[in-house]
């Protein structure tokens, strides 16, 4: 009769490519020479207040997505509503499209720096976040899960997202004061 593996096991590919994803990141941000490269939009005073906003709307549907799995996992009194799971998914999807063109802009025009600890802190926690994300996205279509595993995933994503927001956004409005 086949061997049972423990369920945390379907994880390990989802684990190692996830990581792998981390490390790449991280390792073309160290190696790759910042251009500097600077673009704004109208409306925008610069190219850093663009990614602040771009930022916090990431975190508005992080912070949608965290209250949606609760909602989900019933920790919320909002029962028999179809349309959580909808808005779990999307909004999801939208902080992560608010996520990318952000990332692009650090990973190409600033690279992976560490000329202060909040700086390489927000650096790590750039490749930490595509990484978990990338498990958490390998691992959904896995059945037998360990009923830990997603809430665990995704409470990581929505960690690191937060921490960048903190590490970035907010650090920018206390120092530079919140404008556009
Ligand atoms: C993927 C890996 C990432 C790396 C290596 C990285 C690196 C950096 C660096 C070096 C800075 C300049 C920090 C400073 O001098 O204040 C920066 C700024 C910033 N990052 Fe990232 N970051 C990454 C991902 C992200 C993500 C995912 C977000 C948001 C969802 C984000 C949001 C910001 C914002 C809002 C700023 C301030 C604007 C600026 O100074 O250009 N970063 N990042």
């Amino acid at each position: 009769m086949a061997a049972r593996h423990p369920a945390a096991l379907k994880l390990a590919l989802p684990a190692a490519v996830g990581a792998a994803v981390a490390i790449s990141i991280g390792a073309y941000g160290r190696l790759h020479t910042p251009t500097g490269v600077a673009v704004s939009l109208a409306g925008f005073s610069s190219a850093q207040t663009v990614k602040v906003w771009l930022a916090c709307a990431a975190t508005f549907f992080g912070i949608v997505q965290l209250v949606s799995a609760l909602a989900m996992y019933g920790r919320l009194p909002v029962a028999g509503t179809s349309w959580i799971p909808v808005l779990h998914r999307w909004s999801g999807r939208v902080a992560f499209l608010f996520a990318v063109p952000v990332a692009l802009h650090c990973l190409y025009a600033l690279g992976f720096a560490s000329y202060s600890p909040r700086v390489l802190l927000h650096s790590v926690l750039g490749c930490v976040f595509f990484g978990a994300f990338t498990v958490k996205m390998l691992a959904l279509p896995r059945r037998g899960l360990p009923g830990w595993a997603l809430p665990l995933l995704g409470g990581l994503v929505f960690a690191a997202l937060t921490a960048l927001w903190l590490s970035s956004s907010l650090w920018f409005f206390a120092t530079s004061g919140v404008r556009f």
